[in-house]
């Protein structure tokens, strides 16, 4: 009888908090199983609503052989107006599926899933693009939700605990709000800052926001590095003059990103310095002189391996919620 199980935010939440250092690990793997070619990650498809042009909800399936041997789909809805009423934006199930039999053998809450892989990809860049540390610099964070407050998480638990922080957001509360967080968390010194020039001149600079058109037209100095994972914030002429590191080539050089309009503008991908996977191997060298741009499209292998280590540890810890007889057709005759 195959086995079908769930598994709620609640147990997800308590196996990712307690798994930090677990989870950088899936994901710096599951990056080097990609650009290996084990991996089958397809192109994310957008439902998108007439009269509602800035919700929009995303399939991601994907395939990992190597030792994970599991297929997927997370199914994430992006809904901004739902922070009005105190939601949060972004809601999701991951489906997995058993790569033997092809049946689906557990539904898992996914926002926590996605939040996590995406703050663990940043603090993987973070480690790998400064590798001299982050001693005596500044780290900014623009746009500060749920996916700041994982960045800023994970950055420390990988050891990229700057001197000091500085918050920017168009509400203040919000602002506010990651600055407590980072506060009590890191004990660093953190300040609010409602001046975005300001914030953009630390030597690392973290986007989150919900924009959906660029805003940021002057170009980053030597030294800085961008992680841009919100990836609409910045105009083409900033990406064409920095070292550009994407996650996926061909994954990012869509859906209106900046690299994309970047493309667009420029003709050609020559702006494109390589892959973090091409980083973490040794295979790329930077140019102190110039700055560097990490985006990240978000890859949905990424969030197949960090769902299959929750269920395989829910599993030991017997904190899945098993669902007897949840499929109809049982024999074959
Ligand atoms: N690249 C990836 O893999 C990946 C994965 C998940 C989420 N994301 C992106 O991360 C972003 C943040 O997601 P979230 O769940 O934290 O959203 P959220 O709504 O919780 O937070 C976004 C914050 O950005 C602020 N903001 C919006 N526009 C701004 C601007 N121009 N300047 C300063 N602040 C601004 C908002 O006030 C809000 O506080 C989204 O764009 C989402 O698509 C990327």
């Amino acid at each position: 009888m195959q086995r079908f199980d769930i598994i709620t935010g609640g147990t997800a939440r308590d196996i990712l908090e307690s798994n930090r250092e677990k989870v950088l690990d899936i994901v710096r793997n599951t990056y080097l199983h990609h650009s290996a070619g084990e991996a089958v990650n397809p192109d994310s498809h957008f439902l998108r609503f007439p009269g509602n042009s800035d919700s929009r909800i995303i399939a991601l399936p994907a395939h990992l052989g190597a030792n994970v041997r599991f297929a997927g789909l997370k199914w994430i809805a992006s809904f901004p107006e739902n922070t009005k009423s105190g939601i949060p934006r972004a809601s999701a199930v991951l489906i997995l599926n058993d790569y033997e039999t092809g049946y689906p053998v557990a539904c898992i809450e996914a926002a926590t899933i996605s939040s996590a892989r995406t703050a663990a990809s940043a603090a993987l860049a973070a480690r790998a693009l400064r590798p001299g540390g982050y001693g005596g610099t500044r780290i900014a964070v623009v746009g500060a939700g749920v996916i700041a407050r994982n960045i800023a998480n994970y950055l420390h638990t990988a050891g990229c605990t700057p001197d000091s922080y500085v918050v920017h957001d168009l509400d203040e509360f919000s602002g506010n709000a990651l600055a407590d967080h980072i506060d009590q968390t890191q004990g660093v010194p953190v300040d609010f800052t409602a001046d975005r020039a300001a914030a953009l001149e630390a030597e690392t600079i973290v986007f989150a926001t919900t924009a959906l058109q660029p805003y940021v037209a002057k170009p980053f100095e030597a030294g800085q590095l961008v992680l841009n994972i919100s990836l609409r914030d910045l105009e083409p002429r900033v990406i064409l003059a920095a070292q550009n590191i994407l996650d996926d080539v061909g994954h990012c050089l869509k859906a209106s990103t900046s690299p994309h309009l970047a493309e667009q503008a420029s003709g050609s991908r020559d702006f494109v310095t390589g892959t973090l996977a091409d980083v973490l191997n040794n295979l790329v060298t930077l140019d102190p002189g110039r700055p560097v741009v990490f985006s990240p499209f978000g890859l949905g292998v990424l969030d197949l391996a960090v769902g299959v280590f929750i269920l395989h540890e829910a599993h030991e810890s017997e904190s899945s919620l098993r669902i007897p007889d949840f499929f109809g057709e049982t024999e074959r005759w």
